[in-house]
């Protein structure tokens, strides 16, 4: 029985697939945080090269990677599917679960898909200096590399909370150049202001996309990157989709269910959208989003234009969301962490073209442990949502007795989530809603 399922590496996608294309309706426009109009390329420009800003906007069904960006994909792509096999045994379900493996990037998972894309065009437009914010750290380590790669500096807003859970990480951005601070920082006057209001603070993602876009917007010589939620992100991480809609075919299969867990919505958009494709066009298909219970933006969230920050600095978006203040509790998952959801995926939850799931640190942890002692690779406690998701699943079709073909996203691998694994089998691990249940 075949357990992976590879691609050479000239079958790199040469396009991203842009779903504006196909959408029956197009997406609500950002809007001005000040005036509430819409906002037109001009307004994004101080921040963004326009390269990023017409794919943000494009209709185009696919627009092509540029060989430079597709050359670095090749450090790392295409990247493996794998069938789960000994997760399957040991579940003993008809199922077959198959997963597409992120995590061999060398940044450790899916964030370098789009760093590099955009680490190219801020080069090509003459940008020196990148500033961003990182939630894990993940998104940070990986812009940081792509920064490395294509010649630019780099700032790196960490949320407080990772910035003392994951020293490591730090020491991955600093190893590749870049210059980190735990957010709120005494760097910008989004972070003074946070500081001044609660010197405590473990800070949030909105917190650190307010002093990154802050950091931006005063300076020249720099532009900002965000590592989700935008529609060009989520463009650029499709190849993930586009690949393992080649390797399902190569295992002759095609799913009836697909997972990804949610922070900002990249990862799933990646694996997601290519399919969507064929669902807008009559297949049938499950597509489910995971997200933790604490911090449940489209299970619990509403539907509404919201600022994307805390401070206001950033385009408003119509997407579901917990509220631009809200601020999560210090889950181990720090990249789901975030108030909202991406626009194109709210929109898909909104239509019912896709669903949404949400669960407990501790179930996920569970389902994360069980993935690695069955599988071997020890998961990103992000990515561990969607294994769990995938459990779930694959129980049900033993209980129903089906053979339903299972996708997930695997985003990320955990080799710098241990101290959460330490503090998962030492019994101190809540469940994550804040109050140490
Ligand atoms: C491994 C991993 N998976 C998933 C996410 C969530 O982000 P997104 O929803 O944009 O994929 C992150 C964010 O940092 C991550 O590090």
């Amino acid at each position: 029985m075949p357990r992976k399922f590879m691609l050479e590496e000239q079958e790199i996608p040469t396009h991203y697939y842009n779903i504006a294309a196909d959408l029956a309706t197009p997406l609500d426009p950002p809007l001005h945080p000040g005036t509430k109009q819409p906002i037109g390329p001009q307004d994004l420009a101080p921040i963004f090269p326009m390269e990023l800003i017409k794919q943000e906007v494009s209709s185009e069904r696919f627009i092509e990677i540029p060989d430079a960006v597709r050359n670095a994909y090749a450090t790392f792509r295409p990247s493996p599917l794998i069938r789960a096999l000994d997760l399957e045994r040991a579940l003993g379900t008809p199922a077959q679960i198959y997963y597409k493996y992120e995590g061999v990037s060398p940044a450790g998972s899916h964030k370098l898909n789009t760093a590099l894309a955009q680490a190219y065009y801020n080069k090509q437009a003459g940008i020196k200096r990148i500033a961003t914010e990182t939630g894990a750290g993940q998104w940070g380590s990986a812009l940081s590399l792509a920064c490395k790669m294509f010649g630019l500096q780099c700032k790196v807003y960490m949320v407080k909370v990772s910035y003392e859970q994951k020293p490591y990480r730090r020491s991955m951005i600093h190893t590749w150049g870049a210059e980190v601070v735990a957010s709120p920082s005494t760097d910008t006057k989004s972070g003074r202001d946070a500081l001044a209001k609660n010197p405590n603070s473990t800070g949030s993602l909105g917190l650190a996309i307010s002093e990154a876009v802050e950091d931006a917007a005063g300076r020249e010589d720099t532009n900002y990157s965000l590592g989700s939620v935008l529609n060009h992100v989520l463009l650029h991480q499709t190849v993930i989709g586009l690949e393992a809609k080649k390797q399902m075919e190569k295992a002759g299969v095609y799913p009836d269910i697909i997972i990804g867990c949610v922070g900002g919505g990249s990862n799933f958009g990646g694996i997601v959208l290519p399919f969507i494709k064929d669902k807008l066009a009559g297949k049938k298909f499950r597509a489910i989003a995971v997200e933790p219970a604490s911090c449940p933006s489209l299970t619990k969230g509403e539907y509404r234009y919201d600022l994307g920050d805390v401070a206001g600095m950033a385009p408003m978006v119509k997407m579901y969301t917990l509220g631009h203040d809200f601020i999560p509790p210090s889950i181990h998952a720090g990249g789901l962490r975030y108030h909202g959801m991406s626009p194109i995926i709210s929109k898909l939850y909104h239509e019912k073209l896709i669903e949404a799931q949400a669960y407990d640190q501790m179930e996920v942890f569970e389902a994360g442990v069980l993935f690695a002692q069955t599988e071997g690779i020890i998961p990103a406690p992000e990515s561990s949502h969607a294994i769990k998701s995938a459990i779930e699943e694959a129980k049900k079709a033993k209980l129903e007795g089906t053979k339903k073909i299972i996708l997930f996203n695997l985003s990320g691998h955990g080799h710098f989530d241990m101290s959460a694994y330490d503090a998962y089998f030492a019994g101190k691990l809540g469940q994550g809603n804040g109050n140490g249940k």
